[in-house]
């Protein structure tokens, strides 16, 4: 693409501030900004309405497995899927490309020292619990690591560092995810610097595409690996590739399923797992309405109770029908630093948007869904804040409580 054709394709945008600096760059910056003009797809990056908000379809709930129905089952799933871990039909995918702006640490979030006494990683929490159950079915399976522009580097090297935290290398595959420009709030594309948007990681939706984009489709084929669960980094509790989890879904015949765990509240500010419009979805807490959130079974207990843990299993024969389909833009208020007139903001206040593909519009594309209750206290301990709610602080309790040393 060359000035005139950028100049052409941004006005019909009305993003012409891109090349505010042109003159002033040398000819490899001029040419690295239209490369990166080159590949926006404008259309996909625009603002419209209040952030997040959308028209919510016919709610039901889900069909779903309660801790009593998972304990009654536990011995037969849990053998159905230590049979698929060592037929080697398993993965894991760690979402790990997040920026954890509100933990607000330099370094990738997995590398967040839980420690108190000893170092204790977030990614040394979660390998300790993969060890539970390698050991268990006595295999390894395959871990793909998801990673973006802003923490590959750091990750890949305390990798090393940490020897893959014991497990084998060769089984470790990490890949990078795709980013997105960032916009002000009347959907004026950002600048970092004099010759680079500003962009960010576009979000934990992307994560399939990146994967088959990044070429480890391969090893999936190769391996005859026909589920990913699929798992946030920032969870220290994170149960990876649980053999229960895995055979309670193998024997549902859903196409995916969630670890979810029972709200406390109709107010609690969590994703629900439901079905609307007879597809599976997840309808964040903003998004339902309160009336329907407070809805009660007869026995008494919430007709909408269960919250997702982000810990999902996807059937990789739907996961590929998915590619064709494309996931919507969502886009939400943030913190960006930026130039303006040539000169660096670091704003206090979020002054824009960053978009995002989200996992939970995937959920919605593979026809059917399992929610398998975990226990919070055992399962959920996010890590999120460096204080207060789903932090630090919570998240180190609930290590204590489960018997980890700090
Ligand atoms: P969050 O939505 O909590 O985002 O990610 P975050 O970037 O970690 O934190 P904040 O919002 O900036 O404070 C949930 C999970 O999705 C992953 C994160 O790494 C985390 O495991 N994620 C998020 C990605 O892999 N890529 C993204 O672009 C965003």
């Amino acid at each position: 693409m060359n000035y005139t054709e950028a100049s052409m394709l941004l006005k019909e945008h009305g993003q012409e501030h891109l090349l505010q600096y042109y003159d002033e760059l040398t000819a490899q910056q001029q040419a690295a900004l239209l490369k990166q003009i080159e590949g926006i797809n404008f259309s996909d990056y625009k603002v419209f309405g209040a952030a997040g908000a959308r028209k919510i379809g016919e709610l039901s709930p889900v069909p779903a497995l309660s801790c009593a129905d998972v304990e009654r089952g536990r011995e037969e799933y849990e053998a159905e899927g230590i049979k698929a871990l060592r037929a080697g039909k398993v993965a894991a995918v760690l979402l790990a490309g997040g920026q954890g702006t509100r933990l607000g640490s330099d370094n990738p979030k997995g590398m967040f020292n839980m420690g108190t006494s000893r170092e204790l990683s977030i990614f040394a929490c979660q390998f300790a619990n993969i060890k539970q159950v390698t050991d268990k079915a006595g295999v390894y399976f395959h871990i793909f690591v998801m990673t973006s522009d802003v923490n590959n580097e750091k990750t890949v090297a305390f990798f090393k560092e940490k020897n893959y935290f014991g497990y084998p290398e060769d089984k470790i595959h990490f890949f990078v995810q795709e980013m997105a420009p960032t916009c002000d709030v009347r959907g004026k594309l950002l600048m970092e610097s004099r010759w680079k948007i500003s962009a960010s990681p576009n979000g934990n939706g992307g994560w399939y595409s990146s994967l088959i984009k990044s070429g480890l489709g391969e090893v999936l084929a190769r391996e005859g690996i026909e589920w990913l669960n699929v798992y946030s980094v920032d969870n220290v509790l994170q149960r990876i590739c649980d053999p229960v989890f895995i055979g309670a879904t193998l024997k549902s015949g859903c196409n995916c399923s969630a670890k979810v765990v029972k709200k406390v509240s109709p107010e609690e500010k969590v994703g629900v797992l439901c079905m609307e419009d007879g597809s599976p979805a997840i309808v964040e807490y903003y998004e339902m309405p309160p009336e329907i959130a407070a809805l009660r079974r007869p026995d008494g207990e919430l007709k909408f109770a269960y919250g997702v843990t982000l810990n999902y299993l996807f059937k990789v024969e739907l996961l590929n029908k998915t590619l064709q389909k494309k996931l919507p833009v969502h886009h939400s208020l943030k913190k960006i630093p930026h130039i303006e007139n040539g000169v660096p903001v670091n704003p206090e206040q979020p002054n824009g948007y960053k978009f995002e593909l989200l996992v939970l519009d995937m959920i919605k594309l593979m026809e059917s869904c399992l929610a398998v209750e975990v226990e919070r206290e055992k399962e959920f301990a996010p890590v999120k804040n460096r204080t207060g709610v789903d932090s630090v602080e919570t998240a180190r309790a609930l290590l204590i409580k489960n018997g980890v040393k700090l």
